[in-house]
């Protein structure tokens, strides 16, 4: 079975991991997280989301937040901009990478984001076009690629589309949002097949959750594919506020035993990474949501 020799894992704890939180978390405890996770060799990190504090009310200090990271020169801290505003935010704070999110199905979009995945693609054109100029580099996310909380089926052309719009508009890469983890390695299967007809692996990138106990299983079916770069969440937190049940990210921590065991490069220091996993399950009272972060303990 053939391997990529390197993934890079995207580590999206204290975005998409604490923007569902219950328990609100202060500023201090995200950039000590953060501080953590930078220190355990995650090279890309996104910190927080430049989105409206009255739809996500956790992500209301990213500001402040990205105003205290340490600067790592071996760090890069990005962010969520759905619109101009939060695209002006990002650059007050002088963020280098910022993510689009469109989603591959019309009623999760609507609920998300508040507009159809047309005018949501309308909406970034020029968020995309004013980061470029202003030195920034772009990614996509498309949601619900494999199953949507609200529609029965979506189909492997609607992610095609989507994705290959928000490339055409400047996105570096696309990540493939399983939002409610209803994904299997078969599903995804079919759909990379469709999608690396036109576009090529490096493009591409997975974003599993792991709602159903698939996420490991689907990323490695899509490491076998040629897919590269994982995004992962510290201690399994999180899901999406506007997916009922979508439970966390696959665990940064599981995943890189995963990558130790395949002898796939990755960077990232397994015990520091659990200790950063153990410090942000202690600060939201909860159990640690990554099985190798128990073992570990
Ligand atoms: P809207 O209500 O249609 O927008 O929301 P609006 O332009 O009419 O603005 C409404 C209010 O929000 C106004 O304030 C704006 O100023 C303010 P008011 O005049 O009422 O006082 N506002 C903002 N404030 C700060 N920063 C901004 C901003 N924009 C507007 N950037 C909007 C449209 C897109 C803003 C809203 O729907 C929103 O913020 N949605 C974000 C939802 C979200 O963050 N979801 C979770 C992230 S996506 C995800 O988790 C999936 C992913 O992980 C992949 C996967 O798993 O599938 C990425
Ligand atoms: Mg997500």
């Amino acid at each position: 079975m053939n391997y990529p020799s390197s993934v890079k894992i995207i580590e999206v704890g204290p975005r998409d991991g604490l923007q569902n939180e219950r328990t609100p978390v202060d500023v201090a405890t995200k950039v000590e997280l953060i501080r953590q996770l930078s220190d355990a060799g995650l090279s890309t990190i996104e910190a927080g989301s430049f989105v409206s504090p009255k739809w996500v009310p956790q992500m209301a200090g990213s500001d402040e937040v990205f105003a205290l990271l340490p600067t790592h020169r071996d760090t890069s801290y990005t962010a969520l901009t759905p619109n101009m505003q939060g695209l002006e935010r990002a650059i007050a704070c002088g963020v280098k990478e910022v993510a689009v999110f469109a989603a591959a199905s019309e009623s999760f979009s609507q609920k998300n984001i508040n507009c159809s995945i047309a005018e949501s693609l309308e909406r970034f054109k020029p968020v995309a076009a004013e980061a470029l100029k202003a030195g920034l580099t772009v990614r996509g996310y498309i949601s619900c690629v494999v199953g949507c909380p609200y529609e029965a089926e979506v189909a492997g052309e609607a992610v095609l589309q989507v994705a290959e719009q928000l490339l055409t508009m400047g996105c570096y890469e696309i990540s493939l949002g399983d939002t409610i983890g209803v994904g299997t390695p078969t599903s995804f299967e079919t759909l990379l097949h469709r999608l690396l007809k036109n576009i090529g692996p490096d493009h591409l990138a997975i974003h599993a959750h792991d709602t159903y106990g698939q996420a490991l299983a689907n990323i490695l079916r899509a490491l076998q594919l040629g897919i590269s770069t994982v995004d992962s969440s510290v201690a399994g937190l999180g899901g999406c506020p506007y997916a009922n049940g979508a439970s966390g990210n696959v665990a940064s921590e599981d995943l890189v035993y995963m990558l130790n065991g395949l002898g796939i490069h990755h960077g990232v220091d397994l015990p520091k990474l659990v200790a950063a996993g153990n410090y942000i399950s202690q600060k939201l009272n909860r159990a640690n949501g990554s099985k190798v972060g128990i073992a570990m303990q």
